[in-house]
C-alpha cells in the first residue's frame, strides 16, 4: 500500500507554497474543486484518439467509461493525448514514429503530476508505443484497447480487413474482379469503429496483451462498438486506482515469463511477425533480456485460432467462441506462472472459460495447424536473423532453393514488377533492399511483394519473397522478413544479385545465399550505403539511433527506464 502523503501526484497538488497553488489553480479552470486535490490517486487517462487514426475513433467514448471507473473507486481521472499513429494514413510508415510516440508518452508520464496510467490504444504501433513509453517510467499501468471493427461484408461475404484488400488486389491485376466491385468493398470492410478484425497487428497485440496481463481479461477481443467494451472500460478505471493503492507497477507485472506467454499466444492466436519487433523493444524497456532465440520457444505451439489471415473467420466470431480467455485455458500448462494487472497470476484470466463454437478456437490436442509459431531462420544472409509466419505461408515452399530476383529499392520494385518480359518463373525467390529501419527509413510493411504481373496472369498466387522490411499482420504468403542486418546497414542482403542462388529452409531455420566468401568480400569492398531520405528532424534523429531488427527497432538512447522523481519546478 502506498500512503497519500507519499503519492507521487503530491509533489505536484499537495504542496502549500506558490507551486502547489499553480499546479492546482490552472486545474480549477476545469471545474475541479479544492478536495479531489487531497491525495487521492491521480489516474492519466493517455489518450490516441484521432480522426486520422480510425481504428481508435472509439477511444472518446472509452475514455468516459474508463472517468467513470476512476471516480468511482475513489480516484481522479485526468486525460490528454499523445501522438496517434494511423497506420493506414501516415507515410512513409507508421512504424517510424512508433519510438516518437514512445517517447511522448513517456515525457508526458513523468512530467506531469499522475500516479497511474491507463494506455487507450488499438491500431497497430499505438500499443506497442504506449506500452515502451509507460515501461521508462514504471508507473502502475493497464491497457484498454480500441477493439476490432465488426466483421467485414460484401455481397453477402465476411471480408477481413487488410487480408482481403490483398487478396482482392491480385484478383483485379489478374482480371478476376471488376474495378466497380473493387471499389464497393471500401465501404463494406470498415463499417464500424474499431481496429482491424482480421488477427492483424492490431488484435494480435491486443491478444498479447491479454496473455501478458496487461489489460484486463476479454480486452482483446470483444468489438470496439460492444457494451461490454465500454463496461470493461469502467471496471479498468477502478482497477487502476487500486493498482496505484497496491504499488502495482508495471515492472511487478511484466517480466521474463509474460514475455514468453506472449510468445506462445502469439503462436496459438497465428499472431502477427510484427509482434517481434515489439516484443524485443518493449523488453529492452522493461530490462527483460529478450532476444530473437526466445521466439523459437513458439514454434511447436499449435495453431488454435482460425481467423484470417492464418485461417478463415475473423475477430467478431473470436470473441462470441470466447476469445482470450478460452486461448489461455487451451494453453493450460505451458503458460509461465507470471502475475498480471490483478496481482494474481495469469491462470486466473482462464477462470470459466469456455469454448463455444470449436471451429473458430481450436482445442490444443486436436488443433488447426500442429505447429504455427514463428521461425526464426539464420545464415550468411541474414546473421543476425529473419523470421518468417509458416502458417501462413505455401508449406511446399517453406524448403526451397532457386535463383534470386533482386529490387534494389521499393521503386525499382514498382517500376519494374508488372513488366511483361521480367525473367522470372513460379520458383525464383525476390528479394528487396532498402527497406529496413534505418533504409525506408522505418522499416515499412512492404515485405509482402506483390507476384510478378507475368505469373499473377499463369495463377501463382505465392513465391518465396525476402527483404528487410516487415509485412502487414494481415498479410499472408512465404515472405521472409525482417533480415538483419538490413541492406543499408551493409548487411549481407545488400550483395545479393540477381542470378544468386538462395537456399530457404524453414525447418533447420536456415537463410543461406550460396555465394562463395571470397566473391562476396569483393562485392562487400565495393558496396556503398544509399544516401539518406533525410537531413534533418525527427526523421534524422531515428536513421541515425535506430537498433536493427532484431533488437525490436528502438532508438539505441530509448532502451531501458528512468524511474528517478523529477524535482525542479517549472516557475
Ligand atoms: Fe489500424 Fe489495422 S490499420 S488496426
Ligand atoms: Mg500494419
Amino acid at each position: 500500500m502506498t500512503d497519500k502523503k507519499n503519492r507521487r501526484s503530491q509533489a505536484w497538488y499537495g504542496k502549500l507554497d506558490k507551486d502547489g497553488f499553480i499546479h492546482r489553480s490552472w486545474m480549477k479552470n476545469q471545474g475541479f474543486p479544492d478536495h479531489v486535490f487531497d491525495g487521492r490517486p491521480i489516474i492519466g487517462i493517455c489518450n490516441t484518439w484521432s480522426e486520422l487514426t480510425p481504428c481508435n475513433s472509439g477511444l472518446r467514448v472509452l475514455a468516459e467509461a474508463v472517468k467513470r471507473g476512476v471516480w468511482e473507486a475513489g480516484g481522479f481521472p485526468v486525460e490528454f493525448p499523445v501522438m496517434s499513429l494511423g497506420e493506414t494514413q501516415m507515410k512513409p510508415t507508421a512504424m517510424l514514429f512508433r519510438n516518437l510516440l514512445a517517447m511522448d508518452v513517456e515525457e508526458s508520464i513523468r512530467a506531469y503530476g499522475i500516479d497511474g496510467v491507463v494506455l487507450l490504444g488499438g491500431c497497430d504501433k499505438t500499443t506497442p508505443g504506449q506500452l515502451m513509453g509507460a515501461a521508462s517510467v514504471d508507473l502502475p499501468t493497464i491497457v484498454v484497447s480500441s477493439g476490432p471493427m465488426l466483421n467485414g461484408k460484401f455481397k453477402g461475404n465476411d471480408i477481413g480487413s487488410g487480408t482481403d484488400v490483398w487478396k482482392f488486389s491480385e484478383e483485379v491485376r489478374a482480371g478476376d474482379m471488376t474495378l466497380q466491385d473493387f471499389m464497393a468493398a471500401e465501404s463494406g470492410m470498415s463499417r464500424s469503429a474499431g481496429v482491424c478484425m482480421t488477427m492483424g497487428t492490431a488484435s494480435t497485440m491486443a491478444s498479447i496483451v491479454e496473455a501478458m496481463g496487461m489489460s484486463l481479461p476479454t480486452n482483446a477481443a470483444l468489438p470496439a462498438v460492444d457494451a461490454r467494451r465500454t463496461s470493461l472500460a469502467h471496471l479498468t478505471g477502478k482497477r487502476i486506482v487500486e493498482m496505484v493503492e497496491e504499488g502495482l507497477v508495471m515492472s511487478k507485472v511484466v517480466d521474463k515469463a509474460s514475455f514468453e506467454n506472449a510468445i506462445l499466444a502469439n503462436a496459438a492466436v497465428g499472431g502477427s511477425t510484427n509482434a517481434v519487433v515489439h516484443l524485443l523493444a518493449m523488453a529492452g524497456r522493461v530490462g527483460v533480456d529478450l532476444t530473437l532465440k526466445d521466439f523459437e520457444l513458439g514454434s511447436d505451439v499449435p495453431l488454435l485460432v482460425n481467423c484470417m489471415p492464418s485461417g478463415k473467420y475473423l475477430m467478431e466470431d473470436f470473441c462470441y467462441a470466447g476469445g482470450m480467455p478460452v486461448v489461455l485455458k487451451e494453453l493450460g500448462d505451458k503458460l509461465r506462472p507470471a502475475n498480471t494487472v490483478l496481482n494474481k497470476d495469469i491462470s486466473v484470466f482462464a477462470d470459466g472459460a469456455e469454448c463455444y463454437n470449436r471451429d473458430v478456437i481450436y482445442p490444443i490436442d486436436a488443433p488447426l495447424k500442429p505447429a504455427a509459431g514463428l521461425r526464426v531462420l539464420r545464415g550468411n544472409l541474414a546473421p543476425n536473423g529473419a523470421i518468417i509466419k509458416p502458417s501462413a505461408a505455401t508449406d511446399e515452399l517453406l524448403e526451397h532453393e532457386a535463383e534470386a530476383y533482386v529490387f534494389e529499392s521499393i521503386e525499382d520494385l514498382k517500376a519494374n514488377i508488372d513488366k511483361p518480359d521480367l525473367p522470372v518463373t513460379k520458383d525464383t525467390i525476390l528479394v528487396l533492399k532498402g527497406c529496413g529501419p534505418k533504409g525506408y527509413p522505418g522499416m515499412p510493411e512492404v515485405g509482402n511483394m506483390p507476384i510478378p504481373r507475368v505469373l499473377v496472369e499463369q495463377g501463382v498466387r505465392d513465391m518465396v519473397r525476402i527483404s528487410d522490411a516487415r509485412m502487414s499482420g494481415t498479410a499472408f504468403g512465404t515472405v521472409i522478413l525482417h533480415v538483419s542486418p538490413e541492406a543499408q546497414a551493409g548487411g549481407t542482403l545488400a550483395l545479393v544479385k540477381t542470378g544468386d542462388r538462395i537456399r530457404v529452409s524453414a525447418s533447420k531455420g536456415e537463410l543461406e545465399l550460396l555465394v562463395d566468401e571470397t566473391e562476396l568480400e569483393t562485392r562487400r569492398a565495393a558496396w556503398q550505403p544509399d544516401q539518406p531520405h533525410y537531413d534533418r528532424g525527427y526523421a534524422k534523429l531515428y536513421i541515425d539511433h535506430v537498433l536493427q531488427a532484431d533488437k525490436g527497432a528502438d532508438l539505441d538512447f530509448l532502451v531501458g527506464k528512468d524511474t528517478r522523481p523529477v524535482t525542479r519546478e517549472s516557475h
